[in-house]
This record gives structure tokens, C-alpha cells and sequence, in this order.
């Protein structure tokens, strides 16, 4: 750990910060963003021991007594200083079978809003895939073989996908996994965008027991 002081100012979020130490104070200091503002979530950290988005998180909203510990995200190697290998991460929403499945000659499919499975197929694609979730997750840290939150949550959203031509192949790929979750919820408490992976761990385990996707 290294400590800086750093200058203050209205607005400013803990990526302006982590930068504003690049920039002046060490030059080669590792981290990642792209987008900043709140899209790519290539910025998450660990921000006074919680998970966040750096880039929508206001320093004055996170300091505890005008400071700020930032760490690179939990449950995930280290390739550099703040910056985390998120191979881990995305290999597991292959293992979920995270990908959509069509059929050979398909229209192109309108679902009526109020179709079953749209609301929740709709929420959970608009995932961005930051991994605040996953570092959140107390079973990962518990179980590294875990696939977690937000593979999960993948999964859950093919699995609501009306044009999904095999959602039986979600199920299985993910049949001995969303068990393991405890239902602590901290995935849904700390999902920056507001997405539910607990709701959707809790609806594969209903679609497990009962054989659809209720
Ligand atoms: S479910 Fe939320 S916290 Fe998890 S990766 Fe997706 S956007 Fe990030
Ligand atoms: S830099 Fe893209 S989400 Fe923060």
C-alpha cells in the first residue's frame, strides 16, 4: 500500500483520482477505464473495502475521514497494481453457456412486452460485465470453481430469451452451480446498473426444481 495526497474537488469521482495520481505523482501506476461514464465496466475496484464503479462513484460519497483505500477487485489475479485479469471471470460465462443459441432460418422475432421471461430476459442483458458482483460474492471467495453472479445472471437471461432456440442447454450448463449460492444477496446489493443476479441465481434454482423457466 502507498499513501498520496491528493487534491480536492467538487464533483470528482475515485477514478479522477486514481488518474490524477498517474498523472502527477506515478507515472507507471497500473489501472484500468475506458469509457467513463458508466458503460464499458473496465473501472471497477475495491473502494474502502466494497466493490465499485470508480468511474460514477463520487470520491466525497465513499471517503471515510477524507480517505479512500482502493484496491484491485476481490476474487480475481492481479496483473498489476490496481488492474485485475478478468480471464477468470469471462471464462466462466462460457462454462454458464452465456451465449444465445438461434435458430437457422428465424425472423426476426417481435416479443410483446408483456410476453413471459421479457421483463426479465430485458433487465438482465444490460449487464456490463465489470465484475463489481463477482468481488462482492462471499461463495466465490469461498469456492474459486464457483461460476458466481454474473455468469449466472447470463444464464438466467438466455434462459428468458423467447428466441432461444436450446434453453434446456442453460439449465444444464449451469445445474450443479446455482445451488451453491447462499442467497446472501451481496451480487444485487452492490450491481452498480441495479440488475438482480440473486433474483435471477434464485429463478434458475425454481427452473432446476420444477423443469421450466418460472
Ligand atoms: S450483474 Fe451488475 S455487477 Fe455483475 S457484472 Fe453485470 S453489471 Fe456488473
Ligand atoms: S470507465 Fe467505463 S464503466 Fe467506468
Amino acid at each position: 500500500m502507498q499513501a498520496y495526497e491528493v487534491p480536492r474537488a467538487p464533483n470528482q469521482t475515485v477514478l479522477d483520482l486514481v488518474t490524477w495520481v498517474q498523472r502527477h505523482l506515478e507515472p507507471d501506476l497500473g489501472y484500468r477505464y475506458a469509457c467513463r461514464v458508466g458503460m464499458c465496466g473496465s473501472c471497477a475496484m475495491m473502494v474502502n473495502g466494497a466493490p465499485r464503479w470508480t468511474c460514477r462513484t463520487l470520491a466525497e460519497t465513499a471517503a471515510k475521514a477524507g480517505a479512500l483505500e482502493i484496491r484491485p477487485l476481490r476474487n480475481l489475479p492481479v496483473v498489476k497494481d490496481l488492474a485485475t485479469d478478468m480471464a477468470p471471470f469471462f471464462d466462466k460465462w462460457r462454462r454458464a453457456d452465456g451465449k444465445f443459441h438461434g435458430r437457422a432460418a428465424q425472423d426476426f422475432a417481435a416479443i410483446a412486452m408483456d410476453a413471459p421471461g421479457r421483463a426479465e430476459a430485458s433487465a438482465g442483458i444490460e449487464c456490463i460485465g465489470c465484475g463489481v458482483c463477482y468481488a462482492a460474492c462471499d461463495t466465490v471467495a469461498a469456492l474459486p470453481a464457483y461460476l458466481g453472479p454474473a455468469a449466472l445472471n447470463r444464464a438466467w437471461t438466455c434462459l428468458n430469451d423467447a428466441r432461444e432456440a436450446a434453453p434446456r442447454r442453460h439449465l444444464a450448463a449451469i445445474a450443479d452451480q446455482a445451488v451453491l449460492c447462499h442467497g446472501q444477496e451481496n451480487c444485487s446489493a452492490h450491481c452498480p446498473v441495479g440488475l438482480d443476479p440473486a433474483g435471477g441465481i434464485f429463478g434458475l434454482k425454481r427452473a432446476l426444481l420444477f423443469g421450466g423457466n418460472v
